[in-house]
C-alpha cells in the first residue's frame, strides 16, 4: 500500500502540492493534511482492493496480493470516472491524489517542509462511490484520548503512538453528520460534536499496525445488523500447520488463530467434560445448602465490621495448604500496616488452612463437600476429577458470597496491600463498571480485549453479574483444558459486554496503575522503581507472572513485603510468626528490589541490575 503510494504515478509532483488550498481551518497543521490524506488513500485503496480482490477471485485462485494490486492500479473503478460526478470533482481529486503522492514521497524522505497546504474535508464533494451512497457518506476524525474521555469502552487504554492518533468516524447517511459538517473541517473534532447527530455508535477496536507484523485487511460488509466480527486467514487446514501462505485461500478461522497457525481448541468431551460433570453436580446439590450456612457465617461476620460501612463487598479468597506460607505472610503484612481485614473470608480447601485461619483471627469456610478432598499436589492430575474441582474453586467461592447477596473482591493468596481498597470500589468514581479487574498485562489473543487478570477483580452485586458466574460455573471443561479460569472468564466477558451491556473496567498497567503486579515487577522497571521511592500509591501489589511459590517469596522478600518469621515451626502462634518490620533480603540483583542488591546474582540470563 504504502510502496503503491510513493511511485510518483502523476506529474507536476511538486506544483500540486499547493492546490486546493481554500477553506483552511487555521488549526490544520502539516502532518494532520498529510495523514489524512493517506487515511482517505486507505479508505480508496481499499475500496479499490476488495473490488479488484472480486475480480481477480473470480478468475484465478490466489496469487500474492501485493502484486497484483501494484500492476492493476490503473484500473482501479474507485478512483476513475464512476466515482465523481463532474469531471471539476475529477480534476479535483486528481490534484488531490497527486497531493497525497508528494506528501508521501517528501515524508518518507524525512523531508518535512513548512507547507501550508490543507486538505479540505467538506462533506459537499463526495467521499464514496455512488455504490456505497446506502452505506456511508463522509467521514471525520476524533482525537482518541477526547473519544475515550466519553465513549470509554473500559479496556486497558493503551497509550496514544504517533499515526495511531485519531478514531475513524464513518457517518452511514446524512442525517448522522454533524450539524455544521457542511461548512467547516471533520478532522480532530470533539466527541460531543462528531457524534451529535449519531442515535448509535458502533464501535470497533483496531490494534495499530506494526512492522513486520500482520498484514490485515478489514472489510465492512452491506448486510443485517451484526455486532460480531468475523475472521478469515490463509492458513491450511491442517492442524500442525506453518502458518499463513498466499499458497492458500483465506478461510474461515477462529478469532484465537494466530498468523503461524496456532489456536485455542475445545475441551474434550470424555476427559474435561465427563469430568467436570461429576463436579458440576456436586457442587449444585450441595449449593442451598451451603448457600444458607455461609449467608448465616457472612451475616455474624458484618456485624462485627466496626467504622464507616459504605460497601457491601466481602474480600474472598481461596488457599490450600500449599499455599498457605503466602496467605500467612497477606494476613501478618496487612497486621503490620495496620489495615482492617475484618471484611476477609478464606474459602479453605483443607482443614490445615482452615485452621491457620482461624489462629490468625480470619473468617474462614471450610466444606467437606466442595471444596475437600483437594490434595496439596492435585495439579499432577491433568485433566481428573479433583484437578477441575481445585481449578474452579475460585469460581465457586466467588459465586457463593454473590449468591449471599454481597458484592466480592476477589483475589489471591501472592497478593499484598498497601492499603484497604473496599473504598475504592464503593466509590463514585467507579460506579459505572460492574466488574473491575487488574490488568494482566499478557497481551494474548486469549484475553483480548480486556486482559483481566483473575487474581484480583471486584464483582458488583447485580443480575447480570450473578448471571454471569452461573454460567462461568458451568464451564469448567474448559477451564479444565485451558488449566486456569482466566481464558474461560475472558471469553465470557465478551459475551457478556456485547450480548447482555456489562460494563468492565481494566486499568492499564505501568505509569498510574492502582493495581499494579507481576507485569510492572517484571517489565516496568521505572514504575518499580517510583513504587520503591513512594512516589506512586497503588492499593496493592499482586506477585503474579512468577509461577514458582519459591521465587514469589523471594522477590516479596526483596521487595520489603515480606512479613513471615523464616523458623515458623518455632512460632507460639500464628500471629507469633508475624514480624512488625519486612524481613528485606536480597535475591536477585535484576529484579526490583527495596534496597540495593548490587552483590546479588542474576535470575535471568541477560538481566539488567535493577539498581544502577
Ligand atoms: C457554519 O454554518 C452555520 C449554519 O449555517 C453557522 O451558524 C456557522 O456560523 C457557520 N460556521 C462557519 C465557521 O462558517
Ligand atoms: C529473613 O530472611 C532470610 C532469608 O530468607 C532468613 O535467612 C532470615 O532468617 C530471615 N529473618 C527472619 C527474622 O525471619
Amino acid at each position: 500500500m504504502a510502496r503503491l503510494l510513493s511511485k510518483p504515478s502523476a506529474p507536476s509532483i511538486s506544483s500540486s502540492r499547493g492546490n486546493n488550498n481554500t477553506n483552511n481551518n487555521a488549526n490544520n497543521n502539516n502532518s494532520k493534511f498529510m495523514s489524512m490524506q493517506n487515511i482517505l488513500s486507505h479508505l480508496l485503496f481499499g475500496c479499490c482492493c476488495t473490488y479488484l480482490g472480486l475480480i481477480l477471485g473470480m478468475n484465478f485462485h490466489t496469487s500474492s496480493s501485493s502484486s497484483s494490486s501494484s500492476s492493476s492500479i490503473q484500473e482501479c473503478p474507485c478512483l476513475g470516472n464512476t466515482y465523481y460526478g463532474g469531471s471539476e470533482a475529477r480534476t479535483r481529486r486528481q490534484q488531490q491524489q497527486q497531493g497525497a503522492a508528494s506528501n508521501y514521497v517528501e515524508s518518507s524522505l524525512g523531508e518535512g517542509g513548512g507547507g501550508t497546504s490543507s486538505f479540505s474535508s467538506f462533506s459537499s464533494s463526495r467521499k464514496f462511490p455512488r455504490s456505497l451512497d446506502n452505506m456511508f457518506v463522509d467521514y471525520a476524525t476524533v482525537p482518541r484520548e477526547d473519544f475515550n474521555r466519553h465513549l470509554e469502552i473500559g479496556v486497558p487504554f493503551d497509550k496514544t503512538i504517533q499515526g495511531a492518533e485519531d478514531v475513524l468516524v464513518l457517518y452511514t447517511n446524512q442525517k448522522s453528520l454533524p450539524s455544521n459538517s457542511h461548512n467547516s473541517s471533520l478532522f480532530k473534532l470533539h466527541s460531543e460534536q462528531a457524534f451529535e447527530n449519531c442515535h448509535s455508535v458502533k464501535v470497533i477496536l483496531q490494534e495499530p499496525t506494526k512492522k513486520r507484523r500482520s498484514q490485515q485487511c478489514i472489510a465492512i460488509v452491506p448486510q443485517w445488523e451484526s455486532y460480531y466480527v468475523h475472521k478469515f486467514m490463509r492458513l491450511p487446514r491442517q492442524k500442525l500447520s506453518s502458518g499463513v501462505d498466499y499458497q492458500n485461500p483465506l478461510r474461515y478461522v477462529s478469532r484465537s488463530h494466530t498468523d503461524d497457525g496456532k489456536f485455542a481448541s475445545v475441551p474434550m468431551l470424555s476427559i474435561h467434560t465427563h469430568a467436570y460433570y461429576k463436579v458440576l453436580m456436586e457442587y449444585l446439590s450441595n449449593l442451598d445448602r451451603v448457600v444458607h450456612d455461609l449467608q448465616r457465617i457472612l451475616r455474624v461476620q458484618k456485624k462485627q465490621i466496626h467504622g464507616p460501612d459504605q460497601s457491601n463487598a466481602f474480600i474472598v479468597m481461596v488457599c490450600n495448604l500449599g499455599q498457605s506460607e503466602l496467605l500467612h505472610n497477606f494476613v501478618c503484612n496487612a497486621r503490620a500496616k495496620g489495615i482492617d481485614l475484618s471484611r476477609v473470608i478464606v474459602f479453605a480447601t483443607d482443614e490445615a488452612t482452615h485452621n491457620l485461619c482461624k489462629g490468625l483471627g480470619i473468617n474462614a469456610y471450610y466444606d467437606k463437600d466442595i471444596f475437600g478432598e483437594i490434595p496439596e499436589n492435585a495439579a499432577k492430575g491433568y485433566g481428573d476429577k479433583i484437578f477441575v474441582k481445585m481449578m474452579m474453586a475460585k469460581v465457586f467461592c466467588v459465586h457463593l458470597v454473590l449468591s449471599c447477596g454481597y458484592d466480592v473482591l476477589f483475589q489471591d493468596v501472592d497478593v499484598v496491600m498497601f492499603k484497604n481498597p473496599l473504598a475504592f470500589f464503593a466509590s463514585d468514581e467507579v460506579a459505572e463498571w460492574d466488574m473491575m479487574f487488574q490488568d494482566d498485562g499478557a497481551r494474548s489473543v486469549r484475553y483480548q480485549p480486556y486482559s483481566p487478570n483473575t487474581g484480583f477483580y471486584y464483582v458488583r452485586n447485580s443480575p447480570i453479574t450473578m448471571y454471569f458466574f452461573g454460567v462461568l460455573l458451568r464451564m469448567g471443561d474448559l477451564v479444565a483444558s485451558t488449566k486456569s479460569h482466566q481464558a474461560a472468564l475472558s471469553a465470557l466477558l465478551n459475551e457478556f459486554a456485547s450480548w447482555k451491556g456489562l460494563r468492565i473496567k481494566t486499568w492499564r498497567m505501568g505509569d498510574e496503575n492502582p493495581f499494579p503486579g507481576g507485569v510492572e515487577y517484571h517489565r516496568h522497571m521505572d514504575y518499580m522503581r517510583a513504587l520503591v521511592d513512594g512516589k506512586v500509591n497503588p492499593y496493592i501489589f499482586h506477585m503474579s507472572w512468577t509461577t514458582n511459590k519459591d521465587n514469589k517469596k523471594l522477590f516479596l522478600e526483596q521487595l520489603g513485603e515480606w512479613y513471615l518469621r523464616e523458623d515458623t515451626g518455632a512460632c507460639s502462634s500464628p500471629l507469633d510468626c508475624c514480624l512488625a518490620k519486612p524481613n528485606i533480603t536480597c535475591h536477585y540483583k535484576d529484579k526490583p528490589s527495596k534496597i540495593p542488591c548490587k552483590s546479588s546474582p542474576n535470575i535471568d540470563k541477560r538481566g539488567k541490575s535493577f539498581w544502577v
